[in-house]
């Protein structure tokens, strides 16, 4: 069996329409920092004149982050804050043009430290706040862990909400797959 080239997952859906948002010089933030992955692909888009502010509230996302953004020599283009996505407004005074949520657990970390409905939904209002006009801001949202679910459904809810003058909110999933495959929000303000 072959696998999928263009309709893969989630996380990769969500790269595609950043690669097309976010350009060198531009400012991001990478709401789950988690293990880093999402901020070196955030600082490598947004080049030596760009900035990725990066959050989470484990330390251990601190460590691995910073290790892999120094072994490739990215970590000068980032900052790295010990705190939840939800006092994203008390570290940011500029403008940002895309906003990164990749909600969940910690891979290879404790899986009892999860992103939770009301903080991510207060994360996504102060993103929102910060996006400037044509800015993007993505959820991968897994719902396959106990708390996911529920998380889940907040999120959609309060999407849904969102004024269709002011923002564009797009829903996607992947309706014939097993195991609760991660679902997709992406928000452009308009
Ligand atoms: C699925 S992981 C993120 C994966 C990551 N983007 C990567 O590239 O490896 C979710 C992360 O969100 C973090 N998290 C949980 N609550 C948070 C909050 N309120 N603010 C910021 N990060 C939070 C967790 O500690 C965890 O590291």
């Amino acid at each position: 069996m072959m696998a999928a080239k263009y309709l893969t997952k989630a996380t990769d859906l969500a790269k595609n329409f950043i690669v097309s948002v976010l350009k060198a010089g531009d400012v991001a933030i990478d709401a789950t920092m988690g293990n880093g992955n999402d901020t070196v692909f955030l600082a490598e888009l947004v080049g030596e004149t760009g900035k990725v502010y990066a959050f989470d509230i484990q330390e251990r996302a601190l460590q691995q982050t910073e290790i892999k953004l120094s072994n490739q020599q990215l970590i000068h283009r980032t900052e790295l804050i010990h705190s939840g996505h939800e006092n994203m407004r008390q570290y940011i005074h500029e403008e940002v043009s895309v906003v990164m949520f990749n909600l969940g657990y910690l891979p290879k970390g404790d899986h009892h430290i999860v992103t939770k409905a009301h903080t991510t939904i207060e994360g996504i209002k102060q993103g929102l706040a910060l996006l400037k006009t044509n800015g993007i801001l993505t959820l991968a949202i897994y719902h396959g862990h106990p708390e996911g679910l529920g998380e889940k459904e907040a999120v959609l809810a309060f999407v849904k909400t969102l004024n269709q003058k002011l923002f564009n909110v797009l829903h996607m999933e992947f309706i014939n797959q097993a195991n609760r495959p991660p679902i997709l929000v992406v928000i452009e303000k308009k």
